[in-house]
């Protein structure tokens, strides 16, 4: 391991942080994951297992490198306050976040770097309920982050330059490729672009310019993407694109923020996607599209 940064403390035992707190113990460093509920410490930590055993079989990684991994391994109920780093990936709600910093910030020592891993709330919003706004940055990994090679780093309006630029060597030295966002925006990089297409696709196709099938066929066959706009709301959930679109809205107050009529429709029926059998097409009990449901 590089860098200052030794022990990584990260909160929030769920999909997120369980697979980054294994990503940093596989970089090398010493790791302690917390959580408030003990079933989800358990829970992350058999579910790891399996994923380290399956990286030993497949021989993406060696029995050694991953018993060393594991000997750099904590849980704990509590986070322990020596962390040169906290990554924070507890639920999005605004509150519990602030409250977590709030209290670390008055157990951690000054050096503590403070990073959240939260895919909508901005720096500033969490760093205000510090003393540190200067040793504040967040770190967006994205799902599954022990595969995923892409994190986010959003600098706040008084983020640190020294704090940054280390945020970025730890970034690297996790393997992973660091993208800078120099100001803080909703959405950051990768989802903005990623909620342009869509509502460009929603534009379209309630324009009457083409149907889905055929805007989904453009983006795979012209663009190279692996799934199209509509393939992809359905298998995340036509409701988490709904509910981020309705956040933005209260924060900006923009029109363009408004979720289309299209999706307020399905959401509002029920059609939610694959994980409700319907969406903008429609799927078997066993998750196979049968065909367009619009
Ligand atoms: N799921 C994704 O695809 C994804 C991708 C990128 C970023 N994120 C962000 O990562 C964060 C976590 O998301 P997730 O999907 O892993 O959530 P999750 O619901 O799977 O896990 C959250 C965990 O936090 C724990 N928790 C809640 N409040 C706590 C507290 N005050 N102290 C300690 N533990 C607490 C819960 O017990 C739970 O185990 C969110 O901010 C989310 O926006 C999620």
């Amino acid at each position: 391991m590089t860098g200052r940064i030794d022990h990584v403390v990260v909160i929030g035992a769920g999909a997120m942080g369980s697979q980054i707190a294994m990503v940093c113990a596989l970089a090398g460093h010493r790791v302690t994951l917390t959580d408030a509920d003990p079933a989800a410490l358990e829970r992350a930590t058999a579910q790891l297992r399996q994923r380290t055993d399956a990286m030993v079989a497949k021989g993406r990684r060696s029995a050694q490198e991953v018993d060393a991994a594991w000997n750099r391994w904590a849980t704990a109920a509590v986070p322990p306050a020596d962390a040169d780093l906290v990554i924070e990936a507890i639920v999005e709600k605004l509150d519990a976040k602030r409250a977590l910093f709030a209290e670390l910030d008055a157990r951690c020592g000054p050096d503590t770097v403070f990073a959240s891993n939260s895919s909508s709330f901005v720096p500033s919003s969490m760093a205000s309920a510090t003393g540190r706004a200067d040793r504040f940055v967040n770190l967006h990994f994205f799902n599954p982050a022990l595969v995923m090679t892409c994190v986010e780093v959003v600098r706040g309006p008084d983020t640190a330059d020294d704090v940054a630029a280390e945020a970025v060597e730890f970034v690297t030295g996790l393997g992973k490729v660091p993208v800078v966002l120099e100001r803080e925006i909703p959405g950051f990089v990768a989802n903005r672009l990623l909620g342009a297409v869509r509502d460009e696709a929603l534009a379209l196709y309630e324009g009457g310019y083409a149907d889905i099938e055929a805007i989904d066929t453009a983006a795979r066959t012209a663009l190279g993407y692996p799934m199209g706009p509509f393939e992809l709301m359905d298998l995340t959930g036509i409701d988490i694109g709904y509910l981020t679109k309705k956040a933005r809205f209260a924060e900006t107050g923009d029109p363009a923020d408004q979720p289309s009529d299209t999706v307020a429709a399905l959401v509002a029926d029920g059609h939610l996607g694959r994980k409700s059998g319907r969406g903008f097409y429609l799927y078997d009990q066993a998750g196979q599209r049968l065909g367009k449901a619009l």
